[in-house]
């Protein structure tokens, strides 16, 4: 067999056999994208991305505005087209495959526009007409997503959460193997919020569904997903579990203060297992990235006092995703 010769979806079949032969356990691709660049006007919006999603799996994709997560979503759902690269779900692709697809796949995009003069109950129906569900999948979803009460409101008159709860709706109305959210919780408050990763959890233990979501929320893609990626400028800069993610940069936990005084440059030499100290404002305000809270502070702080210094603000806390993106850009996600 000559593997020069071989398509890439026809490599892969080959390798796919190899490790079922040596190991066992498949590794099972559903989505595959592979190399995919889109550009607009010269623009990589998503430059040179290749990622495997497997079933099951629940994946975030993680970064600030202009990231490149619509763009790269949009291309798994059939609605824009790669310039470069490919993408196959299950092996098929938008090309060829368009019906099968659809069926496969729940979409909720970033803006969702509704028939104005539809209320709820109406626009769920008509959703459900597409798939030949019956009138009491509607029931069913609307009890899901929390919107009984507004089965008679149109879909104008809705706040922003609860056209979101009615845009994940319709995305789950045919209960797809593949779901795929972009923003589903942006604008929602904290209590919406969390019904909504309840409706996500709740589908994952029920149907074993596979997620892909794209968030500005690191607390949403830690809670929720398995797996996150983050995206910036159109590229992947990191991809794994929330663990492997914080612990490919260096381990470690934060000591975040405000004194009255500018900090003098001999404290730091002496504070044990500091990594490092991210400066916020003259010295005076900053952040101690140090190996072991237990051991560093008390000692920050001893060195504080002799110095005659005053603490104005206090926190400690383990490191986030936030300060890995920090430490990868120079930027916060939120920037
Ligand atoms: N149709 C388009 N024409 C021109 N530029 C576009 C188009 N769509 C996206 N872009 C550009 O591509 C980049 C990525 O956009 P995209 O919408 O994918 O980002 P995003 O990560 O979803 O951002 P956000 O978090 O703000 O939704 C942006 O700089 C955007 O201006
Ligand atoms: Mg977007």
């Amino acid at each position: 067999m000559n593997h020069n010769t071989k398509k890439p979806d026809e490599f892969l079949n080959y390798f796919y056999r190899v490790r079922i032969k040596i190991t066992n356990q498949p590794l099972i691709i559903l989505i595959n994208i592979q190399n995919v660049t889109k550009s607009f006007k010269g623009f990589k919006a998503v430059d040179d991305i290749s990622l495997t999603i497997q079933p099951g799996e629940y994946l975030a994709l993680l970064g600030p505005n202009g990231a490149g997560k619509t763009t790269l979503v949009e291309m798994v759902e059939g609605l824009q087209y790669p310039d470069q690269g490919n993408i196959t779900i299950k092996g098929m692709n938008w090309h060829q495959h368009k019906a099968p697809l659809r069926k496969l796949l729940g979409i909720s995009l970033q803006e969702t526009k509704f028939v104005d003069k539809l209320t709820v109950r109406e626009t769920l129906n008509l959703f459900g007409s597409f798939y030949d569900l019956p009138k009491r999948r509607s029931e069913e979803i609307m009890e899901a997503v929390n919107l009984t009460h507004k089965q008679k409101t149109f879909t104008v008159n809705l706040s922003g959460g609860q056209r979101q709860k009615l845009a994940l709706g319709v995305a789950i109305m045919n209960t797809p193997e593949i779901l795929l959210l972009d923003e589903p919780t942006t604008g929602l408050d904290p209590n919406a919020r969390r019904e909504l990763w309840d409706i996500l959890t709740k589908l994952k233990a029920q149907y074993h569904t596979t997620l892909i979501l794209t968030t500005h929320y690191m607390e949403e893609a830690q809670y929720l997903c398995d797996r996150i990626v983050i995206l910036d400028q159109g590229k992947i800069l990191a991809d794994g579990t929330l663990e492997e993610l914080l612990d490919t940069y260096e381990r470690g936990e934060i000591i975040s203060f405000t004194l009255d005084k500018e900090l003098p440059g001999q404290i730091l030499s002496q504070i044990p297992g500091l990594h490092h100290f991210i400066n916020r404002n003259e010295r005076a305000k900053g952040e101690l990235i140090v190996e072991d809270i237990t051991r560093a502070l008390p000692k920050f702080l001893s060195l504080v006092e002799a110095h005659h210094l005053e603490m104005r603000r206090l926190e400690c806390r383990k490191k986030t995703l936030d300060d890995l993106f920090v430490a990868m850009t120079g930027r916060r996600l939120d920037e």
